[in-house]
């Protein structure tokens, strides 16, 4: 049923703007959106808590199964939800907000605004890696195309989670460009130099293209928009226009 649904898959590296074009397109559209990044970077901050080595994959799939209640809504956790809860065991609420962006709860705790520190984007495409993590991830994302559609951000949105996507935009920009961005978008609350973000950036797109699991790449289909030059309005414009012919081939 929610195969009818319309999705458009945005999917490119770290940084290429992905995140501010998907809310751009939900707003105009009054679609759904879904910022698959914030779930790997929510499980990176729970390996984080659980003080665990990626060098043991064995051991983070097992606390996983084990040990990690996650749950995702509209609301915010009820606020009594995690008293039971005692470590290793640990409770994750995603409340999906369709604009506002999602929050995120760590035993009825909001911890959104940590998960976007660099210490979590770097652990988070190490958490990326592996495979049955993944596999877990999946039906919670597809579970997100809802009526009137979704927008959907990511590595492997058109490649993996939403193949028969409506339209699927690749996004690229140079690295030096990104870096760039992400510099100027920390001013306030700066705490790495522009050759640290450029350094974290080159070798999140390594580990991000290079893994043996929906590794990032371009959808045969998916239409390529290198943004190096240009505007985040520009670049919303040119997906809108491509939105219509895509909905009627659907
Ligand atoms: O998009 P964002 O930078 O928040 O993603 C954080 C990390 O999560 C990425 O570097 C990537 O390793 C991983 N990720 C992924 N697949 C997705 C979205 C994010 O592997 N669909």
């Amino acid at each position: 049923m929610t195969n009818d649904v319309p999705v458009i898959a945005i999917d490119g590296p770290a940084a290429s703007g992905k995140g501010t074009i998907a809310i751009a397109l939900a707003e105009d559209l009054g679609w759904h959106r879904l910022d698959s990044g914030l779930l790997y970077r929510t499980v990176a901050y729970v390996i984080d808590q659980w003080n665990l080595d990626y060098s043991d994959p064995e051991t983070i799939q097992d606390h996983i199964r084990n040990f990690l209640s996650f749950s995702v809504g509209e609301n915010p956790p009820n606020a009594d939800s995690h008293k039971q809860i005692e470590f290793p065991k640990v409770s994750v609420h995603v409340q999906i907000q369709r604009l506002t962006g999602s929050k995120v709860w760590y035993n009825a705790q909001e911890i959104t605004p940590v998960l976007r520190s660099e210490h979590i984007s770097r652990l988070s495409s190490y958490a990326a890696r592996i495979p049955t993590l993944r596999n877990e991830l999946i039906p919670i994302q597809r579970e997100l195309r809802q009526p009137p559609g979704l927008v959907a951000e990511g590595r492997d949105m058109g490649t993996v989670l939403f193949p028969t996507a409506d339209l699927k935009i690749f996004l690229t920009a140079d690295v030096a460009v990104r870096a760039q961005r992400r510099f100027d978008q920390y001013a306030k609350d700066r705490k790495q130099t522009y050759e640290e973000i450029l350094e974290d950036l080159r070798e999140r797109d390594r580990q991000d293209m290079h893994r043996g699991i929906a590794p990032l790449k371009k959808a045969e289909d998916a239409i390529e928009i290198d943004c190096t030059y240009l505007s985040v309005k520009c670049v919303v414009e040119k997906v809108l226009q491509a939105v219509p012919a895509a909905l009627k081939v659907a």
